[in-house]
Parts: C-alpha cells; sequence; structure tokens
C-alpha cells in the first residue's frame, strides 16, 4: 500500500482532491493535522474535514492535541462527520508544538501517552492510529514508547525514523525502525526520504518486511512515483498531459477556494517550490513562478515550464 503523508500546507483538500482524478496509485489520503482552540476546532481546519472535500476511498484525519480532553473532543467530532478512523500525531518536531506537549513533545513521556491511549480506548470506538518519531531528543526514547503502544488495539503505526531536533534532513534511524519492526504488534509503515525508485527498492531491500509505505516529499516532487513503485509504464506525452491537467486542477481548486488572487498566487507559488522538480532546468524555472508578481505573470511562466517539458 502506498500512503499519502500529511504536508501541512501542501497536501491539501484541493491537492488531495486533484491527485486522486489524476493519478491512481495512492491506497491512502491522510488529511494533515487539525487541532483544538477554546473547545472548538480552529476555523482554518474546517473546510479540511469536510466529507464532501475528501471524496477519496480512505482518507483518515490527523489529530494533534495535548491532553485527553482535546483528543476525545476531536475524535468524537471526526466520528460524527462519518469518518472510522483518525490519525494521532506523536511526530509533529517544532517548538510551537512540543513545547506544549503535542506532537513529538509527548515521546519522553510514555507514561502520558498511556494515559492518553487509556481514556481514548475507554471512551471511543472509532479506530485509531499514530505516526510518530524515534523521539524528542534522543532516538532512545523509542525504547520506551513501543510496549505503551502494544498494549493498545491500534490500527496501525507510522513510524519517521528521525528525532524531532532534526526537523526532515539528516541521518534516519535505521536501527530504530528494525527495533519498532520487532518489538510491535501493530503493523508498521515505514516514512521518511523515499524521492526515487531506488530509494524505495533501497528501504525495501533493508526492511523487507514492510509492506506499507508513507510518501511525502517524493509525491510533491514527482507525482508519478507511485505508479512507477507499481511499476506502471507511462509514456512522455501521457505524462505531459496528467501533469497538465494536475496542475490545472489545482490553480482551479485554489481559484474557487481562495478569497484573493493575492492568496491564490501564494498557494501555487508553494505547490511549484516542489512540482517544479518535474521540469528540465528546475531552479531557472521555479525562480521565473517565485518572481511572480500577480496570475497573468504566474500563467506565463507556467505556460514556459509546460513548453520547456520536452
Ligand atoms: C512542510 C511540512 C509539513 C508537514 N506537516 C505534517 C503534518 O501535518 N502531520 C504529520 O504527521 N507530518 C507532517 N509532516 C511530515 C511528513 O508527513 C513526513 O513525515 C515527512 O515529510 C517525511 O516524509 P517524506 O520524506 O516522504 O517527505 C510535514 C512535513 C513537512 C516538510
Amino acid at each position: 500500500m502506498i500512503y499519502l503523508a500529511p504536508i501541512q500546507g501542501f497536501t491539501d483538500f484541493i491537492y488531495r482532491k486533484a491527485y486522486a482524478k489524476v493519478f491512481l496509485n495512492v491506497d491512502t489520503f491522510f488529511i494533515p493535522y487539525i487541532s483544538v482552540k477554546n473547545n472548538q476546532i480552529l476555523k482554518k481546519y474546517e473546510r479540511e474535514i469536510l466529507l464532501q472535500n475528501n471524496p477519496q476511498k480512505k482518507v483518515i484525519p490527523q489529530i494533534l492535541v495535548k491532553n485527553k480532553e482535546e483528543m476525545l473532543f476531536l475524535s468524537k467530532t471526526l466520528q460524527d462527520l462519518g469518518y472510522n478512523e483518525i490519525n494521532l500525531n506523536l511526530g509533529c518536531p517544532y517548538p510551537m508544538a512540543t513545547n506544549r506537549g503535542k506532537g513529538a513533545g509527548l515521546l519522553p513521556h510514555p507514561d502520558k501517552i498511556k494515559t492518553l491511549l487509556n481514556s481514548f480506548f475507554e471512551k471511543s470506538s472509532i479506530n485509531l492510529s499514530i505516526k510518530f518519531r524515534a523521539g524528542l531528543n534522543s532516538s532512545e526514547e523509542i525504547e520506551s514508547i513501543l510496549p505503551v503502544f502494544n498494549e493498545f488495539p491500534l490500527t496501525e503505526l507510522i513510524l519517521h525514523p528521525r528525532i524531532a531536533r532534526q526537523l526532515y534532513k539528516g541521518k534516519i534511524y535505521e536501527s530504530a525502525f528494525q527495533l519498532a519492526q520487532n518489538t510491535l504488534k501493530h503493523p508498521l509503515v515505514y516514512n521518511g526520504d523515499i524521492f526515487s525508485l531506488a530509494d524505495y527498492n533501497n528501504c525495501q531491500q533493508k526492511f523487507p518486511e514492510t509492506k506499507d509505505w508513507m510518501l511525502g516529499r517524493g509525491i510533491l516532487m514527482n507525482p508519478f512515483l507511485p505508479d512507477e513503485i507499481n511499476n506502471i509504464q507511462i509514456s512522455k506525452d501521457e505524462k505531459w498531459e496528467k501533469l497538465k491537467e494536475f496542475h490545472q486542477f489545482i490553480f482551479e481548486g485554489y481559484t474557487e477556494n481562495m478569497d484573493n488572487e493575492g492568496n491564490v498566487l501564494n498557494k501555487m507559488q508553494q505547490f511549484w517550490s516542489l512540482f517544479s522538480f518535474n521540469f528540465p532546468n528546475q531552479k531557472k524555472i521555479f525562480k521565473g513562478i517565485k518572481k511572480s508578481k500577480n496570475i497573468t505573470n504566474f500563467n506565463q511562466e507556467a505556460n514556459k515550464a509546460f513548453l520547456s517539458f520536452y
């Protein structure tokens, strides 16, 4: 199975919907985390979780919480909306979250994770999976967390084997993934740095028991990566057509859903920061897109990129 990773700001509902219309080889879509303030879901997340914005076969919303009250509130809200599974974020590495005891901030406290999960499983009936890292400050933290996970009927665990301090770069703790593989009773999904078919093959060789893979930046840079992993051949003409169609859906999606042209331009520039890797001369293309002052300029630059594809 191939999962699309939740990437705040990138894999929003517009991206996920457009992706699923054009590309066929992602099995599960994750909604980037939603969180609570003053007992309410933050407004900016509301559209993300509406069922009508998530028509794909399997969509799992993710939650970022600091205590059991927030977790119960969000799980109930999501269950009432119609979801049958949610994912708990124990990986967010940013101090804004970790200093408040959220995301990877919970990893050094297996006792707190246990309290959270105890209360959740006592009071909720929605399925739960967890996405986590090897630790907040040290990859040794994982050793005390895995036994806690084993006490609960989680559907699966997804591990990005880095510690929070690294953010999204640097050494992958292969030994932490291996330990999780050997210790956990649950299915384990691998996540991290699969940017090409060669990376995928390499990971598969290292972790031959792994069946499910979560890909983030690799798909944002190359939306055909899941096809490549599934050994599906696509001609260059077909690639051009699909990229063009995908780009059109994304552009229309932001145009319909953003308040003003400036916001559409910002979102498209962000999208191109990784989408530009589909074109030769990526740096030059992205520079042109980034310098665009308005939508007319932007469209000219995007058209230039598509002309440069061959
Ligand atoms: C800008 C950015 C935003 C992210 N947002 C989330 C998020 O909301 N929830 C989450 O669990 N992980 C988030 N991640 C982490 C990704 O899901 C994934 O674990 C990470 O990018 C490593 O996978 P990759 O190498 O395939 O991209 C984010 C990563 C980035 C770079």
